[in-house]
C-alpha cells in the first residue's frame, strides 16, 4: 500500500511521514526532497528558474515515477503542498494511493510557518499579514482539491505530532487484511 500525506504547508506531512514510515515499518519518499535530489537543485531555485508552472511539470512526472516504481510496495509518501492542484496529479495520487490529508487551521499554519519561510518560494517573502492572508487564500482554493483526493481526514492542529500517527497507524492496520 502507498499511504499519501497531503495538506498545505506546514501541517506536519514530512514530521509525520518520517515517524509514521518508522512505525509501520516502511520506507519514505518526500515528493520535495526526490526533485531537489533528481534535479541537483532546491524547490526555491526550480521556482525561480523555471516558474511555478515548470516546476509543476516536473513535480508531475517525478510523481508518476515514484508511484511506478513503488507498485506493490509499502511506501509512506510526503507530497507537496501544491501537487494535487492538479487534475493529472489528483488522479494519479486518488487511483494509486492511500491519501490523507493533513488538516490545519491558517492561523495555526501561520505560527509554524512564521520561522521556516526561506525554503518556500510562495510565502518566503511575506511579512506576518501578508503570510496569512496567503495561507487563507491558499486554505481557501486547495481544500477542495485535499478533500477530493482523502480518505482520511485528520485535524492536525489538534492533535501532537504523535497522535496523528497513532491515528493513522490504527486506521491502517484496520484496513490491513489480516
Ligand atoms: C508548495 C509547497 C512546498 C513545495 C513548494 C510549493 C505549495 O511543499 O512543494 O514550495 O505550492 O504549497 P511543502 O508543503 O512540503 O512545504
Amino acid at each position: 500500500m502507498i499511504i499519501s500525506l497531503s495538506g498545505l504547508m506546514g501541517a506536519g506531512k514530512s514530521t509525520i511521514a518520517h515517524m509514521l514510515a518508522q512505525k509501520l515499518n516502511c520506507r519514505l519518499t518526500d515528493l520535495d526532497f526526490y526533485i531537489e535530489k533528481k534535479e541537483g537543485q532546491t524547490v526555491s531555485e526550480l521556482f525561480r528558474q523555471l516558474g511555478e508552472d515548470g516546476f509543476r511539470k516536473i513535480e508531475s512526472e517525478y510523481l508518476r515515477e515514484i508511484l511506478r516504481a513503488a507498485q506493490r510496495d509499502s511506501l509512506i509518501l510526503s507530497l507537496g503542498g501544491g501537487t494535487l492542484t492538479s487534475p493529472e496529479n489528483r488522479k494519479l495520487v486518488k487511483d494509486n494511493t492511500f491519501c490523507i490529508y493533513l488538516r490545519s487551521q491558517p492561523d495555526t499554519l501561520v505560527k509554524r510557518l512564521l520561522n521556516n519561510r526561506s525554503s518556500r518560494p510562495l510565502i518566503k517573502n511575506t511579512n506576518e499579514d501578508e503570510l496569512l492572508e496567503k495561507i487563507t487564500t491558499l486554505d481557501k482554493s486547495r481544500s477542495k482539491d485535499y478533500l477530493e483526493c482523502s480518505s482520511l481526514i485528520i485535524d492536525s492542529d489538534l492533535l501532537s505530532a504523535e497522535e496523528c500517527v497513532q491515528k493513522i497507524a490504527d486506521k491502517i492496520v484496520r484496513l490491513s487484511p489480516q
